[in-house]
């Protein structure tokens, strides 16, 4: 009853001239109405509002079923779509109403992009901001060198230059109406991106030039996570043993869940430790620390294990004010106001590592007082270590807490003091690099 034909601007295959020739309803964007060969005396519905298209493509079939219809003399629906109609395209939303169309796609608009450019994209990740938040797919460009955005009218190429820029050193390939008579495709920096008009629809590829080619993998998109994770503390150039143990590493991140499209602050980050492996997870991260010397050591760890981390030197809280929102944060080091502060901005979890007891319960109650659910552990291990004669003893590592809350479903409590928007850019952190 439902033909999906992708649309490329290429010339139609026959088959989809034929049910356009056949059809009562034809549903479809204006610019795909006005490119295909359209039947005398059937209905066409443009589609703004897909749910309204939807509804109007129910009623027609409804309309059909009533007895005092014949549905053998009506003609089909057909619905025109960009590219894979199946690839970030109405085929979700015919199904979830029950419906089960035959497709019958064209190029998508990210694989004619990359051919334009003559790059493979079996590694690159794909990411759509149109009609969701354009934040994941901010953070995605910032931790992957390969990445695909599918835009929307205010989610485009200036909105994702002014995000990235000037600390995320890329380069734009943004295609514009791609197969259509207005097609054009430029490469620019972000800072350009911003300033320029850029028409609809248009696929931004953005690209991270200075990193490595990806090896030839066996999985499209993002690469898997990593081997192995809660890496020894040798892995980390640290000063006086000044880095979160393994075990409690491991505690912390499987709190944090740091994922691809996240971003994670590490705060008072010391050797970087967590921030890297936040990134190894495909998360974007930022380092926050106050001491030089530090922030370089970070800036080395960072470049050793082939990672983005974007590395930030101040004090917090005033430091946070210039950071985009996290979805988590580890909090290495700060008092309760600090703990506070990463509180009231975390959208998903905030996670707390503390020495003294003392400051345990400081720390839960800033927690549950932005809206967190707060829970605490001791943790210590005790490492199997040789001695001579091929036996073992057990070697302490010292105990620590481990604080975290977590938001449940629902937005962070609005608090008077917070400006209506929070930045999107990680204004003058210089991202490390390799
Ligand atoms: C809902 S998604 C549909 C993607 C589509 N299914 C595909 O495979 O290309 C809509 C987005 O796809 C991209 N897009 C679709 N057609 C395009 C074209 N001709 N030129 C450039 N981008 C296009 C734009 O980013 C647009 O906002």
């Amino acid at each position: 009853m439902i033909t999906v034909v992708g649309y490329d601007g290429s010339p139609l295959p026959a088959l989809a001239l034929e049910r356009l020739a056949q059809a009562s309803l034809v549903v479809g964007g204006a610019r795909h109405l006005s490119a295909v060969p359209l039947p005398p005396g059937a209905r066409t519905v443009v589609m703004g509002d897909v749910t309204a298209a939807l509804d109007e493509i129910d009623k027609e079939l409804g309309d059909r079923a009533a007895p005092s219809r014949n549905a053998a003399d009506e003609g089909g629906v057909v619905v025109l779509a960009s590219g894979d109609p199946g690839f970030f395209g109405i085929v979700r939303a015919l199904r979830e109403r029950g419906h089960r169309p035959q497709v019958l796609p064209a190029l998508s608009s990210v694989a004619q992009a990359f051919a334009r450019v003559g790059l493979p994209w079996d590694d690159a990740l794909v990411v759509s901001a149109h009609g969701r938040e354009l934040r994941r797919a901010v953070n995605a460009c910032r931790a992957h060198p390969k990445v695909a955005v599918l835009t929307a009218p205010g989610a485009g190429p200036a909105e994702l230059g002014r995000a990235l820029f000037p600390q995320h050193p890329r380069v734009f390939v943004v295609c514009e109406d791609l197969g259509g008579p207005d097609e054009r495709v430029t490469r620019c920096r972000p800072a350009e991106a911003t300033t320029r008009h850029w028409r609809d629809p248009n696929v931004v590829l953005v690209l991270d030039e200075r990193r490595p080619a990806e090896e030839r993998g066996w999985i499209a998109g993002a690469r898997p996570g990593p081997p192995s994770w809660a890496l020894p503390e040798d892995a980390f150039e640290h000063r006086n043993s000044v880095v979160t143990k393994a075990e409690v590493r491991a505690f912390a991140l499987a709190r944090l869940g740091p994922r691809v499209g996240d971003l994670i602050w590490d705060i008072g980050a010391g050797s970087g430790s967590v921030a890297i492996e936040c990134a190894r997870f495909g998360a974007a991260a930022v380092a926050v620390e106050r001491d030089a010397a530090s922030c370089e050591r970070i800036r080395g760890n960072v470049r050793a294990h082939g990672v983005r981390v974007a590395v930030s030197r101040g004090e917090v809280p005033a430091v946070l004010e210039h950071l985009p929102d996290p979805d988590a944060v580890f909090v290495g080091g700060g008092g309760p106001d600090v703990v506070r502060a990463c509180a009231s901005r975390a959208l998903r979890s905030v996670v707390v590592a503390l020495a003294s007891i003392e400051r345990v319960r400081p720390a839960l109650d800033a927690l549950t007082a932005e809206g967190l659910t707060a829970e605490a552990v001791q943790l210590q291990a005790n490492r199997l270590s040789p001695l001579p004669g091929d036996v073992h003893r057990l070697a302490a590592t010292n105990p620590v807490f481990l604080v975290w809350g977590e938001r449940n479903a629902g937005p962070p409590p609005a608090r008077a003091a917070r400006p209506a928007r929070r930045p999107q850019t990680l204004a003058e952190l210089p991202e490390t690099d390799q």
